[in-house]
């Protein structure tokens, strides 16, 4: 499997995604497509996209009871996605439920990814709000189990967690990890960073980089200078 940068379009509308993409002369990065965007835009923005020649990564956290979300992967597996994503919160026979529905019928899926616990949520709001005493990195790990054995290929996790997953479901297990900020750069809002580098040296699969990208004074340099650092 390859390894690649995978740029989160976190823009409001198709209009600035494509004004941004538009910079990337001959190349065609992956790309994140979240909340906002969609539903701004609704599936034609995946459509528009995959007709560019762009891989995407449609990043809607699907949560709700099996049937419903085995009927909704459906429709992303038919809008030909390469990669979504669910809350392993969710549960084991929810997870199962959206195998079969992205599955079609010659076989082939797009790549399914679990959410274990959001870098949002920390161990005091998982304990107060969510009634989940355990500590949160042994929630995590039994979460990214529950999705393995459920047959799903990986988790979104912190690079910082990547290695322990691999170690834990096995190095085939997809580890697609955001929070990647360049050493010179500024962190923002994350909170623990890895610089691409590093996120390949611990094994990560996939980066998902946003701001150092989409924020830069030069875009398509900063998204050559992630798959330098990561993927060559
Ligand atoms: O701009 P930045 O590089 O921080 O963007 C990271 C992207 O990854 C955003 O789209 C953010 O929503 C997403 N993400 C994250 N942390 C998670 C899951 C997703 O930053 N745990």
């Amino acid at each position: 499997m390859g390894k690649d940068v995978i740029i989160a379009c976190d823009f409001a509308s198709a209009e600035q995604t494509f004004a941004f993409l538009d910079k990337f002369t001959g190349k065609k990065p992956f790309v994140k497509i979240g909340m906002e965007l969609f539903y701004a835009e609704g599936p034609s923005i995946v459509r528009e996209l995959k007709a560019r020649g762009h891989k995407i990564f449609l990043d809607l956290k699907l949560h709700d009871i099996p049937n419903t979300v085995k009927k909704s992967m459906a429709v992303l597996s038919r809008l030909d996605v390469d990669m979504c994503n669910l809350h392993a919160a969710g549960t084991s026979r929810m997870m199962t439920a959206a195998l079969e529905g992205l599955t079609r019928e010659d076989g082939s899926r797009p790549m399914l990814i679990a959410v274990t616990q959001l870098t949002s949520t920390d161990q005091e709001s998982m304990e107060a709000d969510l009634l989940i005493k355990e500590p949160i990195d042994k929630v995590v790990m039994h979460y990214a189990q529950n999705a393995k054995n459920s047959g799903l290929d990986g988790v979104v996790c912190s690079p910082l967690e990547a290695g322990k997953v691999h170690d834990l479901c096995g190095k085939d297990f997809v580890t697609v990890t955001p929070g990647v900020r360049f050493a010179d750069g500024d962190i923002g809002d994350q909170k623990r960073v890895m610089t691409p580098a590093e996120a390949k040296k611990i094994g990560s699969d996939y980066i998902v980089v946003g701001r150092p990208i989409t924020a830069a004074e030069d875009p398509v340099a900063a998204y050559e200078r992630c798959v330098n650092e990561f993927v060559d």
